[in-house]
């Protein structure tokens, strides 16, 4: 069972034709609202892709709520969010034409998702989380994970510094670039990854938009970068494919699928979310991505 802890909302999407500097007003035809959040998003994700997952995380007392847990149930992901007094999460996501985005999120219910709060852990093979609830949650949910012998599988997204013993507490750390950075300070990439691990993970994995994703891993001889391309799709959307990755990939490794074929699943999988719009509604099929592997029309 992968168990994902973390973030739900509700996102409200704008798309125009390029992203607004500082100050500058643009404007685009209307909006649409969808189900996201990126804990919410990965857990989506990897239910759609057939692995049996749970989510945990804080909704608030209000319809978005509603629409929320619907998707979560219609993916086939066993909700076991608390309902709080306060509102629930809500992303406000703006588009470019480029697919490209921006994202300002009210952290609402899930800012009050508390340490002492993690369900039990028994059946629980793999704990996936992310930064959009309190930091002190998440480090505590990984402690928990790490004292019961559960592979914890942390995506620092968005982008922050972390709490001190946090990543020794981490089995695989899933990172995009930027995050990279913010992590291991400039450099080449490789040696990045190198000055993440030795702070614990014995994974870490960097996405890489088009260019697939890379890892390094002491679990393998050799300890070699790893490598998968990403195959050319036309982007309509990225929003959620970093969240897809991590979702596909949790459930593939925790179904025991070798780090190397789990990444290429993944990267299948957030290629075909990109060439939709919003994030869980772009997330494929575990037919779709079988297809993709098999390098069928994504
Ligand atoms: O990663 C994409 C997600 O980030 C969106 O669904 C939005 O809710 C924000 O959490």
């Amino acid at each position: 069972m992968i168990l994902v802890a973390g973030s739900a909302n509700l996102d409200f999407i704008t798309r125009v034709s390029h992203l607004p500097r500082p100050g500058e007003t643009v404007l685009g035809p209307g909006f649409s609202t969808a189900p996201g959040g990126k804990g919410a998003n990965q857990a989506v994700a990897c239910a759609r892709a057939g692995f049996p997952t749970q989510f945990f995380g804080a909704l608030g007392d209000d319809p978005y709520a509603g629409v929320l847990r619907d998707s979560l149930r219609s993916s086939g992901v066993q909700d076991l969010c608390l309902t709080l007094p306060l509102p629930t999460g809500a992303a406000f996501i703006t588009v470019a034409e480029s697919g490209e985005n921006v994202i300002a999120v009210a952290s609402g219910a899930n800012a009050g998702l508390t340490s002492t709060q993690l369900p039990p852990l028994q059946g629980t093979d793999v704990l996936v989380l992310q930064l959009e609830i309190p930091l002190e949650t998440v480090q505590a949910y990984a402690r928990a994970a790490q004292a019961q012998g559960v592979r914890v599988i942390l995506n620092a997204a968005p982008a922050a510094s972390l709490p001190v013993g946090l990543l020794a507490d981490v089995d695989v750390l899933v990172v995009n670039e930027g995050e990279l950075e913010t992590l291991s300070g400039p450099g080449d990439l490789e040696e990045q990854l190198r000055r993440v691990q030795a702070q614990g993970p014995r994974t870490v994995l960097v996405t890489l938009g088009g260019e697939g994703s890379a890892a390094l891993s002491s679990d393998l001889d050799g300890a070699a970068l790893i490598r998968v391309p990403a195959p050319a799709v036309k982007v309509v959307d990225s929003t959620g494919a970093g969240d897809t990755y991590v979702g596909v990939l949790a459930g593939a490794l925790g179904g025991g699928e070798p780090l190397e074929g789990a990444m290429r699943r993944a990267t299948v999988a957030a290629s075909l979310a990109c060439t939709r719009e919003g994030a869980q509604p772009s997330m494929p099929s575990r037919e779709e991505i079988e297809r993709g592997l098999q390098g069928g029309a994504a």
